[in-house]
């Protein structure tokens, strides 16, 4: 039995939806659907990896059939070298073998890769069909299957092909982070010391204090479930006011311009998301010194926090020219100058459009004169 449920709600319009969090949560996904009006009898095409469904997806199906669903599996793989528009074409396969129809659903139970490649293929399913995600690794739990990003790699780039197609309902059950690797978990926690650094300084200070940032079973069950809760709101809040990325939305990808780069460059699969997310911050860190626009001193906090986590904080060694044109093809470049979330103190960041090509230069070649 699950004890009672956080729900954070996603102001977005027109279909609001609910962040559902609790240990236990996912024996009611049945419920929890019926409960955001999702109709019963409809076909549902669940999506996940063996590493998930060989742990959960029984007692999933079985909450689904329980309430009235008609649920179908598909268990795909799902590294981030398979987030492919080839891997979209394998759940579009199986929803047209289910008959899935306009009002039928698909659920994404798994990490942010399930997430991101089953909402893009519910997105472009029949022009649209309705997705729920139910995140099985820290980092999509607090990130990838909020907001309503999906999306998959293109070579040239990370999620260079995606829609925004927002979920009827995110359900979180913390207890499923048992069985994911330890790496994965303190992954996951770099998306969460975002959260503090771009908005949320009282969280920042909770993760100092916290014993187990960098091992699951260290950490207190209540203390993890107030850090999810801390991050969802976060993210509720920020989509809330900016759904499509037009301004604000874009503090959320603090980190993640260097952090592409790095896995850009380094090959998908060498570093996972969140490891370069922690190099990408400490990067922008080193940048924004080099600026005047952070002390020294913070920027040695988000340091000693990203390592007691576990998490890499040494630059790759990649050339300068090479980090240059990596970063042009960035998502977020606009009229050739790129998009940088730059630290201004823990809790607040700022979006800069005129960082200089030199600057970078001269940031990038000092860090790999240090990594020589
Ligand atoms: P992932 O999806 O690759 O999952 C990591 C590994 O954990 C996989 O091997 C998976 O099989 C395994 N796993 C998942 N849950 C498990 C569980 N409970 N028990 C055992 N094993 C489990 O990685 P991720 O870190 O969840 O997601 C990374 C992806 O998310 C990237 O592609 C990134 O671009 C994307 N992302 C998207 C958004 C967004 O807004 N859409 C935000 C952040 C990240
Ligand atoms: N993960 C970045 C975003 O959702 O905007």
């Amino acid at each position: 039995m699950h004890q009672t449920l956080h729900r954070i709600p996603v102001k977005v319009n027109p279909q609001p939806y609910e962040i559902v969090i609790g240990a236990g949560s996912i024996q009611s996904i049945g419920k929890e659907l019926v409960k955001a009006g999702i109709r019963k009898g409809i076909k549902i095409l669940v999506v996940t990896n063996k590493d998930v469904a060989v742990p959960y997806s029984d007692i999933f199906l079985q909450s689904l059939s329980e309430s009235g669903y008609d649920p179908h599996l598909l268990v795909i793989e799902a590294g981030e070298d398979q987030k492919t528009p080839e891997s979209v074409a394998l759940i579009h396969d199986a929803a047209y073998t289910a008959k899935l129809e306009r009002g039928s659903l698909m659920i994404a139970l798994g990490g942010g890769v399930v997430g991101d490649m089953t909402g893009f293929a519910a997105a472009t399913w029949l022009r649209g069909i309705s997705i729920v995600q139910v995140p099985t690794t820290l980092l999509a739990m607090v990130d990838a299957a909020i907001g309503g990003k999906t999306g998959v790699n293109h070579t040239g780039g990370k999620n260079l092909i995606g829609a925004f197609h927002q979920p009827r309902l995110v359900l979180i059950d913390p207890s499923t982070l048992k069985t994911l690797p330890e790496r994965e978990f303190r992954a996951g926690m770099a998306e969460v010391i975002k959260y503090g650094v771009i908005g949320d300084s009282k969280l920042f200070d909770l993760l100092e204090t916290c014993k187990g940032l960098n091992k699951l079973s260290a950490l207190n069950d209540q203390v993890l479930e107030e850090i999810i809760i801390h991050s969802c709101s976060s993210k509720a809040n920020i989509v809330a006011l900016d759904e499509h990325e037009s301004g604000l939305r874009a503090i959320l990808n603090y980190g993640h311009t260097f952090g592409h780069v790095i896995e850009t460059l380094c090959g998908y699969g060498t570093w996972l998301h969140g490891e370069a997310v922690s190099i990408g911050m400490v990067t922008i860190g080193e940048l924004a010194i080099q600026l005047d626009s952070w002390s020294k001193e913070e920027a040695n906090r988000q340091k000693a926090l990203l390592k007691k986590t576990g998490l890499p904080t040494e630059w790759p060694s990649i050339n300068g020219e090479d980090v240059l044109r990596s970063l042009q093809g960035d998502k977020k470049v606009k009229g050739g100058n790129i998009c940088f979330i730059m630290p201004k103190r823990i809790g607040e960041v700022e979006i800069k459009y005129d960082i200089t090509n030199d600057s970078i230069r001269e940031c990038i070649s000092r860090l790999n004169y240090q990594v020589q």
